[in-house]
């Protein structure tokens, strides 16, 4: 699904004479009344969380599709995946399914560093093994290349990747994730995982930082 940063557009003269500048108006007024602020910047409400739960939904419905008789691994990258996975990893409802963890790291602010550093390695063997890494979202590429590398080493049987969102201009290396939940522009985002140098992961929502 692509989703474009959402313009309301009113005329402040025309919002008293036309019902539709009204709506807009109140629609605005709303909206920045659920922005939030993080190291002074501000954010506003970009995908809501049940269009979250949707394509959540439809991600595991592909997944457990392709995966019926399969046994597979998810491999969920923290920090930010930790929500996404979750959810996932309970909607996919795969009888043989387990889950594990790997750690890395490639953002500070709101910048990709261009390097990624693994800060918790595999702790499972997956030799032979279906691997479904589960990312929050591909940015430069970076990390999903880095982290393909590694598991090469070791042999898996399959890999595949699904992250919840994808910023296809971003992309510097590598190939898009196999499963895509929300197709994005390059603009900085945070909430339902995503972060902030640490902050903002626990909104249910996803915010997109305000254009001035
Ligand atoms: P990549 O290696 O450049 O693809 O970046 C991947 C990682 O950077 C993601 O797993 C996120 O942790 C982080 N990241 C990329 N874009 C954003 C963003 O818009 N908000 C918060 N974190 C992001
Ligand atoms: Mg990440």
């Amino acid at each position: 699904m692509r989703v474009e940063t959402s313009v309301l557009q009113f005329n402040y003269r025309e919002m008293l004479y036309s019902p539709r500048n009204f709506a807009n108006f109140v629609a605005y007024f709303l909206k920045v009344m659920e922005e939030v602020t993080y190291q002074g910047l501000t954010f506003e409400p970009y995908i809501r969380r049940e269009e979250i739960a949707k394509q959540v939904h439809r991600l595991a419905q592909d997944i457990k599709r392709d995966y019926a008789n399969e046994k597979v691994m998810f491999l969920c990258v923290l920090n930010g995946a930790f929500i996404f996975a979750a959810d996932l990893f309970r909607a996919c409802d795969l009888r043989d399914a387990e889950i594990t963890f790997i750690r890395f790291k490639s953002y500070e602010g709101m910048e990709s560093t261009g390097s990624v550093k693994q800060i918790m390695g595999l702790t499972e063997d997956i030799t032979d093994r279906n691997v479904l890494i589960v990312e929050d979202i591909i940015d430069s590429g970076v990390t999903a290349v880095q982290l393909r590398k590694e598991l090469a080493k070791h042999n898996p049987k399959s890999v595949k990747m699904v992250s919840l969102l994808f910023k296809p201009e971003s992309l510097t290396v590598g190939q898009g994730p196999e499963y895509v939940g929300f197709e994005i522009p390059s603009k900085f985002i945070l909430g339902y995982g995503l972060d902030l140098d640490g902050l903002a992961r626990n909104l249910p929502d996803i915010y997109v930082l305000k254009e001035k």
